[in-house]
């Protein structure tokens, strides 16, 4: 199985506090992981260093074998928008915009024509349960329909690699499983990765594999091992 993104030996810190002592992490082609662990323990740290979205003061993060940390801003935050799709705890839409319009933000930011942006987002609409919303904007939507629309949003670009961090945070048990299997399945059908943070095992078991992750390391501190 091919490895999409990798992080060795990754570490940050922060003061006097290490979020990150020393990941490593292997995405694979079509793999969901989830992340789970105490609060405070690192996973929100791992996932944006994954992403590139916070720089690691050690270790590596490659994308299909290349390193990503040590681009320059531009770089990274162009590789961010084409290779990386992202969802929320709050799906973070644009509240002025109807639903359609969101989902295609991220192809007319990479210079699509606005219809055609339109017309490839609205086919995300259907397979995610949101036939008929697509002029809605976000205020006018449910908690479950608006992460749908976040969902839609971060394949439209059909990306290597989608990262959900607590994207059933602010929803029911009832939505978030059926949040979280739209996310994994559609995910999985358009051959990304998916790399799920969430304190819910139920949800996590809707994923590939769990890490678990304390004190900023996967698998755990000694003292939580059971022997
Ligand atoms: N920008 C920052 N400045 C200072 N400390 C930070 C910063 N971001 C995170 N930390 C610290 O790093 C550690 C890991 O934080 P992180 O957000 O990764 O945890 P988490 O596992 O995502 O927690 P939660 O489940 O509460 O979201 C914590 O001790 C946190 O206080
Ligand atoms: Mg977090």
């Amino acid at each position: 199985m091919s490895t999409v993104l990798a992080g060795y030996g990754l570490v940050k810190k922060y003061g006097f506090t290490t979020a990150l002592a020393g990941v490593d992490v292997e995405v694979h082609e079509r793999d969901s992981l989830a992340i789970m662990g105490p609060s405070g323990s690192g996973k929100s740290t791992m996932l944006h260093t994954l992403a590139g979205i916070i720089r690691p003061d050690d270790g590596q993060v490659l994308l299909r074998g290349e390193r990503i940390d040590n681009l320059g801003e531009n770089k990274l935050s162009a590789l961010r928008r084409k290779r990386f799709g992202f969802v929320f705890q709050f799906g973070q839409l644009l509240p002025e915009l109807p639903a359609e319009e969101n989902v295609a933000l991220p192809l007319m930011l990479e210079g699509m024509p606005r219809g055609e942006a339109v017309a490839r987002a609205r086919r995300w609409f259907t397979p995610l349960g949101l036939d008929g919303l697509e002029l809605r904007r976000p205020g006018q939507l449910s908690g479950g329909q608006a992460q749908r629309v976040a969902i839609a949003r971060a394949l439209a670009a059909e990306p290597d690699v989608v990262f959900a961090d607590e994207p059933t945070g602010a929803l029911d048990q009832r939505t978030s499983t059926e949040v979280v299997q739209l996310l994994t399945s559609a995910t999985r059908e358009t051959g990304a990765a998916l790399v799920m943070v969430t304190h819910d095992a139920d949800m996590a078991a809707h994923c590939d594999r769990i890490l678990q992750v304390r004190d900023g390391r996967i698998g755990g501190h000694s003292q939580y091992t059971v022997v």
